[in-house]
């Protein structure tokens, strides 16, 4: 693996899968693997278990890891090729990005999309700023449409509760939020799930539907009751409009998923990325309750870290 940006950089998502559980098995197996090789992790937004859990795996591989929240600690960063730079920004990505590349032997990097100008987030402008200049490889750390750190611990999670032979029903629901997020967590997990041996459903109320080059291979519902009978696992998450970008269409019924919902589901477990809006987007019956897998969830951050780690250093 040469770059993960998203699903399309890996060969084969169920041997990625099994690599992570093999980590999760065994989390020093390849403790030499990385010895004298340093990432950089650069944050432009806020996080908690990906900044955490992709430093655990680097060191898990022997690797040096290196924080920088640029967005804090950093110059103002200028991406505009041909800036003319008497405004705010201070330094420009092409004279930034080589150095961070010099520094480091791989590049992780989070960067939120700006929910203005859907064709610029959409063109994932700075991440291919940053594989064009840097020269190492990079790592979606999430980025302006993607997660796939996220998607890989989710599948893995998945895995570890599906004992049965069939394909498991997979629900994705759009919940509600006080204010405009991505649809980064969204569309990744529908791209990877439809890359695996899974069936997913999503559904959301009118005026929030995803990209459909990310959906393909999904159904859409929009009666969310419907959706959710005999669902095996259900993935609470918000989203913002894509067509009408970064808005927040009103919506009239209650998307919530409570204890009651659940009970027209397979015995689902529920799933979240986390951070999570408690009685927003999910209430507490519900996650604190037995059907609630996302603890393990964010555990299994780890392992799908050292999974795309490994597989890189490999590749070097
Ligand atoms: N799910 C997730 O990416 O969490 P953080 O924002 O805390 O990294």
């Amino acid at each position: 693996m040469k770059q993960f940006l998203s699903v399309a950089d890996v060969p084969d998502v169920h041997t990625l899968v099994a690599q992570a559980s093999a980590y999760k098995a065994s989390p020093l197996k390849d403790a030499m693997l990385g010895a004298g090789k340093r990432i950089g992790l650069i944050f432009l937004n806020p996080s908690m278990r990906t900044r955490l859990s992709t430093q655990l795996a680097a060191r898990n591989l022997g690797m040096e890891p290196i924080v920088f929240d640029i967005g804090k600690d950093g110059w103002a960063l200028e991406l505009e090729e041909g800036a003319i730079m008497n405004g705010n920004t201070v330094e420009h990505i092409r004279d930034a990005a080589p150095i961070l590349g010099s520094y480091c032997d791989l590049i992780g990097i989070r960067t939120f999309p700006s929910l203005k100008d859907r064709e610029r987030d959409y063109s994932e402008y700075l991440l291919q700023q940053l594989v064009k200049y840097s020269g190492v490889p990079v790592v979606s750390l999430e980025s302006a449409t993607l997660h796939p750190l996220q998607s890989l611990a989710d599948l893995l999670t998945i895995q570890e509760h599906w004992k049965e032979t069939r394909r498991p029903k997979v629900v994705l629901t759009w919940a509600p939020h006080i204010k405009p997020l991505p649809q980064c967590v969204a569309n990744s997990f529908a791209e990877w799930v439809t890359a695996w041996d899974a069936d997913l459903v999503i559904t959301h109320p009118e005026g929030y539907g995803l990209h459909p080059g990310f959906t393909k291979g999904a159904s859409i519902e929009h009666d969310q009751q419907a959706a959710l009978k005999d669902a095996d696992f259900v993935y609470v998450k918000n989203w913002s409009a894509y067509e009408d970008y970064g808005s927040m269409p009103e919506v009239s019924a209650s998307w919530m998923l409570s204890r009651e919902k659940l009970a027209l589901t397979n015995e689902a477990r529920v799933m979240h990325c986390l951070p999570v809006r408690r009685n927003v987007e999910l209430s507490d019956e519900v996650l604190d309750g037995p059907a609630s897998i996302v603890t393990q969830q964010g555990g299994n951050r780890v392992w799908a870290a050292q999974a795309v780690l490994s597989n890189i250093l490999k590749a070097m």
